[in-house]
């Protein structure tokens, strides 16, 4: 893709707007030489919207962790993984928070594969994601994609796409993969909101960056995220219960990615080596 620098916005056009501090990024903005992780998540999938400056934390990010292919790709089939259930269970609308660049495998697909009737509301609030995911939904029924900060639910919930497509008197999927990580201040009061507004039979599917069993190296991992536009916090797993309070944690519990229900080909010797915990909850 073209690289584009602060200042210009996704059309190509410059800012010419007078009314407001040029050096503030709008929302569509980009700032290209500070890496965002929905862009090394895209690099790291193998996608190709980003940037040099994402490809080369991904290469840091690999200096540390050789294994930071395996915690994309492990996070994406959790992701899948997750969908699939919500859909056994009969749930066929998701919301989708800190949905990323729309590589192939996102939540759409798995859906559509399962149910071309099941209707998805992305939300994420990195431009360059907002703007692909706009772009390639433009042919695919019941999506629709919201350029929004999770951290209001009030502009998420009350958006016309979510309106048009999640009927919230029936139950939703809610998933919410490896995005809180992304998420620093305390979100009890924020997860609490998403929750009032979902119905029974409702599910939240969370994936979660942890430093639990390898410290060393996610300090090393924690640095270079320092230096992109969004710091990352880890959680414990011991803390899943807490995040998914008000719903009921499905077996087999808050485990690490790759063993979350998957197939005997997706487990790893070594789940750890995802560094991302899952859990799914079931709204009672
Ligand atoms: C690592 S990607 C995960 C993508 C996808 N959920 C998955 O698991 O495959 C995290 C995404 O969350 C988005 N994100 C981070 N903070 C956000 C916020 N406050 N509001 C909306 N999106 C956010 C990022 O832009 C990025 O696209």
């Amino acid at each position: 893709m073209p690289e584009r620098r602060f200042g210009e916005h996704l059309d190509g056009s410059a800012d010419s707007s007078g009314s407001r501090d040029a050096n503030q990024p709008s929302k569509d903005e980009v700032d290209i030489s500070v890496p965002n992780p929905a862009r090394i998540y895209d690099y790291g999938l193998g996608g190709d919207h980003n940037f040099a400056s994402d490809r080369e934390a991904f290469h840091k990010l690999l200096e540390v962790d050789p294994d930071s292919r395996t915690v994309v790709r492990s996070n994406r089939a959790f992701l899948r993984r997750a969908v699939r259930f919500c859909l056994e269970r009969g749930i066929t609308q998701f919301l989708d928070l800190g949905s990323g660049v729309p590589t192939v495998g996102n939540v759409h697909d798995a859906a559509h594969e399962m149910n071309p009737d099941a209707r998805v509301v992305y939300v994420d609030n990195e431009p360059i994601a907002a703007a692909h995911t706009r772009r390639l939904l433009q042919d695919q029924p019941h999506t629709a994609i919201i350029q929004e900060d999770l951290r209001d639910p009030e502009a998420v919930l009350n958006a016309p796409e979510t309106a048009d497509l999640l009927d919230f008197s029936q139950p939703v999927g809610l998933m919410m993969a490896a995005v809180l990580h992304w998420v620093g201040d305390d979100v009890t009061e924020l997860l609490a909101r998403y929750r009032r507004a979902l119905g029974p039979g409702s599910a939240l599917a969370i994936s979660h960056l942890t430093d639990e069993d390898l410290p060393e190296q996610m300090r090393e991992v924690e640095a270079i995220f320092a230096d992109t536009s969004v710091p990352v916090t880890y959680r414990p797993r011991s803390q899943a219960p807490e995040l998914i309070t008000g719903f009921d944690i499905v077996e087999p519990g808050a485990v690490y990615c790759s063993e979350w229900r998957s197939e005997p080909h997706e487990s790893l010797a070594q789940p750890e080596r995802t560094k991302i915990w899952a859990a799914v909850g079931i709204k009672s």
